[in-house]
């Protein structure tokens, strides 16, 4: 069958983007924590395991993450849609957007950073590197621990993510995930194979 095509305009370079995930990055200390939305991130290296933030220098949280070279990638879901937008907008420079959003922070295992006990998954964040782009700097790090919600763990350890009600950001609008249409590799798995990790 043939798929849809479309017809094309071109454009100057810019950011249009496939769904993001917006996340809520936590940073600076227990003492003086804050919180903060980023959708541009993503993973660079499996193993070892590297991610990135790209940061405004701007930003408060971008002070606290120089100071520390720390933070926490703390996935959001459908429940903290508005918690994430009100962590986009406001500064920790003006509020405690803990106490706004009532998020509940916990102690991380490995950073200074706090972590979100509301969240599923939490990512815990070494900076390795920082790249000046222009309007964002990105600050490459190690993931260094990972803490996973003990109730989304199945039977056979596995985290069954997909039941968190994940959130996604796109072209400025949040989305809850769709259907689920298969897994990796499943366009060429043989019926009853076992997953292949990637
Ligand atoms: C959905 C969404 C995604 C955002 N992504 C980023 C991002 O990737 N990088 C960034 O520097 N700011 C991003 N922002 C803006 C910051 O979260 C916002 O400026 C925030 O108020 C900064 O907080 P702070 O001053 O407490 O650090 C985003 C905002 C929203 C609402």
């Amino acid at each position: 069958m043939p798929f849809d095509k479309y017809t094309k305009e071109v454009w100057k370079g810019s950011v249009i983007t496939s769904p993001l995930p917006p996340t809520l990055v936590t940073c600076g200390t227990e003492e003086k924590p804050n919180v903060f939305t980023v959708a541009w991130t993503g993973i660079l290296c499996t193993q070892p395991p590297v991610t990135y933030i790209s940061v405004r220098p701007e930003r408060y949280s971008y002070g606290l993450i120089s100071e520390t070279g720390e933070f926490v990638i703390n996935l959001a879901t459908e429940q903290l849609v508005k918690a994430v937008d009100l962590c986009g907008v406001k500064s920790g420079r003006n509020v405690d957007k803990f106490e706004l959003t009532g998020l509940t922070r916990e102690k991380a295992a490995a950073v200074s950073a706090p972590i979100i006990a509301e969240c599923p998954v939490n990512i815990e964040c070494k900076v390795r590197d920082k790249i000046s782009l222009g309007t964002h700097d990105v600050f490459v790090a190690d993931i260094l621990k990972i803490d996973a919600a003990k109730e989304l763990l199945d039977e056979k350890g596995r985290l069954a993510l997909e039941k968190s009600g994940l959130l996604a950001y796109a072209h400025g609008d949040y989305f809850a995930l769709g259907k689920r249409l298969g897994n990796f590799g499943f366009s060429v798995r043989k019926k009853n194979k076992k997953r292949k990790k990637h």
